[in-house]
């Protein structure tokens, strides 16, 4: 089997503190809700950009089904697929690109809960004998991409990827998943870029680190 690691990721080490925000730009209104701008919207995206490059070397068909976890993969998905139709048109590799929504939920508050729900699209026939890449905003323990590649496996794709944007180094992170890496980050939590709090945060551009005060703010 293919080493999983071996086009590596950025590490951003346990004492990244982050930038200033007065450096940035932000919505106004998470003002004090923030500590700090972790991952400026433009490395995101210069990130995504060799991520799909990466993505293109390794899919030698010329058709890829993309399985959007939302909410939170969505910003993601969006860029990764936006940069692998840009490749494809300066490189005269045209992937056929369809796109798919699953969700998923497992977070209430900054916890994890144990009982994982697939809402959505339930029924994945149409995987069947196709490449599917999996897009992930976020993976810690794993445990809920293990849960949804078992339940798209039973469909019988020609072959599953994953793609994460972050991995968190948790205890008990996972070691060998997903395939493809943006970010490897401190077990801190994060919001922006699609992923939230309670919802919150989700029209951040930038990755930032919450602040207590923004916990409270939101908590239910
Ligand atoms: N932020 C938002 N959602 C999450 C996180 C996080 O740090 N970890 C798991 N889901
Ligand atoms: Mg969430």
């Amino acid at each position: 089997m293919e080493d999983r690691t071996t086009k590596g990721r950025v590490v951003i080490k346990d004492e990244w503190p982050g930038y200033s925000l007065s450096l940035f730009t932000y919505p106004e209104h998470y003002h004090e809700d923030v500590e700090s701008v972790y991952i400026p919207h433009g490395v995101i995206m210069d990130r995504i950009e060799r991520l799909a490059r990466h993505i293109m070397e390794d899919i030698s068909d010329h058709n890829i089904m993309v399985l959007c976890v939302l909410k939170g993969g969505y910003k993601f998905c969006c860029d990764l697929v936006e940069h692998i139709k840009a490749i494809g048109r300066s490189s005269n590799k045209y992937l056929e690109t369809r796109v798919e929504f699953i969700r998923l939920k497992s977070y209430l508050n900054d916890q994890s809960t144990e009982d994982l729900q697939i809402i959505g699209s339930q029924d994945l026939s149409f995987l069947q004998g196709k490449n599917v890449l999996i897009v992930e905003a976020i993976v810690d323990t794993g445990k809920t991409i293990k849960a949804l590649l078992k339940h798209v496996e039973t469909f019988q794709p020609k072959m599953v990827k994953v793609a994460g944007l972050l991995v968190k180094r948790v205890p008990n992170m996972a070691e060998n998943l997903p395939d493809y890496v943006g970010f490897e980050i401190p077990n801190r939590f994060v919001v922006g870029y699609a992923l939230d709090y309670n919802e919150y945060f989700r029209d951040l551009n930038h990755i930032c680190v919450i602040s207590e005060v923004g916990k409270r703010k939101y908590k239910i």
